[in-house]
């Protein structure tokens, strides 16, 4: 057995992993964000994602979408670029002629077999940084072959169902923290084990978040944290420090809000709002 290390992340250890704007910054500095995913009647998880990378800080974000998203996307969210696929309700061919800094994938996306073997064939050619959740986390738990594909130093965001599906059934916290330490050693990869104390799981290593609060029981908020991630990684920021920061603002985005609205009140385009604040707040 090797020695556990978990950390409690609060505002001071979050402060020193900032990164400061420089004056002669521009958008190229902040990188071009892409969020995959969506099908028909779930739009909205990759608005809310794209809107929420533009929100952190990402200097450019693009959606790729089935092409009934095309209008809602360009209609809700007008800083955003949109490339669609060449089928109307889902996807089926992940295939673009942009660059982007880092890929958030799987918000909305369903998992069609069409959908499934268009993100296997993603995997095996892509060399971007990701952040992968939701349908794309239950893409890879139900072709376990393509886990060996994930690039090293993905982030992986599951809720607790998207994580049985991928390591399996546990028997208790412990064994269910064994699991996750082995599956990211094994595919050196980074593990955001999303809850009411969302757990940073990289090898051995545990960061247990202290933001966040009961408000952030909703549809969408998961699909908020997946373009937070991704435009902090879009920013600069290594994939371990942005899940770290990034669950840490996600969760004081929430804090600040409930201020005004309340638990029950709470939406997941509330939290994108509490953003700034929660950015503010640091100092
Ligand atoms: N306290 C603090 N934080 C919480 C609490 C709580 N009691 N409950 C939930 N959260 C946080 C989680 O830590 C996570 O960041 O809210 C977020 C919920 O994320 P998801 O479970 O992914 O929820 P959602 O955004 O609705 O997912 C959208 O994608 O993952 C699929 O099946 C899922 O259809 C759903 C869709
Ligand atoms: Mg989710």
């Amino acid at each position: 057995e090797t020695q556990t290390e978990a950390e409690l992340i609060g505002k001071n250890e979050v402060l020193p992993l900032y990164k400061p704007r420089e004056k002669f910054s521009h958008k190229g500095t902040f990188g071009h964000s892409l969020i995959i995913g969506g099908s028909y009647g779930k739009i909205g998880a990759v608005t809310l994602a794209s809107k929420a990378a533009l929100v952190s800080g990402a200097g450019k974000v693009t959606a790729y979408l089935p092409k009934c998203g095309y209008t809602i996307l360009q209609s809700s969210l007008p800083e955003a670029m949109v490339i669609t696929d060449a089928n109307e309700e889902y996807l089926t061919n992940i295939t673009f002629d942009i660059t982007p800094t880092v890929i958030g994938i799987g918000v909305g996306m369903g998992t069609e077999e069409r959908t499934i073997k268009a993100f296997t064939k993603f995997l095996k050619t892509t060399k971007t940084p990701l952040v992968i959740d939701a349908d794309a986390i239950n893409c890879l738990a139900k072709s376990k072959e393509t886990l060996k594909l994930l690039p090293a130093f993905s982030v992986l965001t599951p809720h607790p169902k998207e994580l049985e599906r991928l390591i399996g059934k546990w028997s208790d916290d412990f064994d269910k923290l064994k699991k996750t330490k082995a599956f990211s050693k094994k595919y050196n990869v980074i593990i955001v084990l999303k809850g009411a104390n969302t757990i940073t799981v990289y090898k051995e290593k545990l960061f247990v978040n202290t933001t966040g609060n009961p408000g952030l029981a909703t549809a969408g908020t998961g699909d908020v944290l997946t373009g937070v991630l991704t435009g902090l990684i879009s920013q600069g920021y290594e994939p371990l420090i942005a899940a770290i920061f990034g669950v840490y603002l996600h969760g004081r985005a929430a804090d600040v809000i409930i201020e005004d609205f309340g638990y029950q009140s709470l939406t997941a385009s509330d939290v994108i709002n509490g953003i700034a604040g929660a950015y503010l707040d640091l100092f």
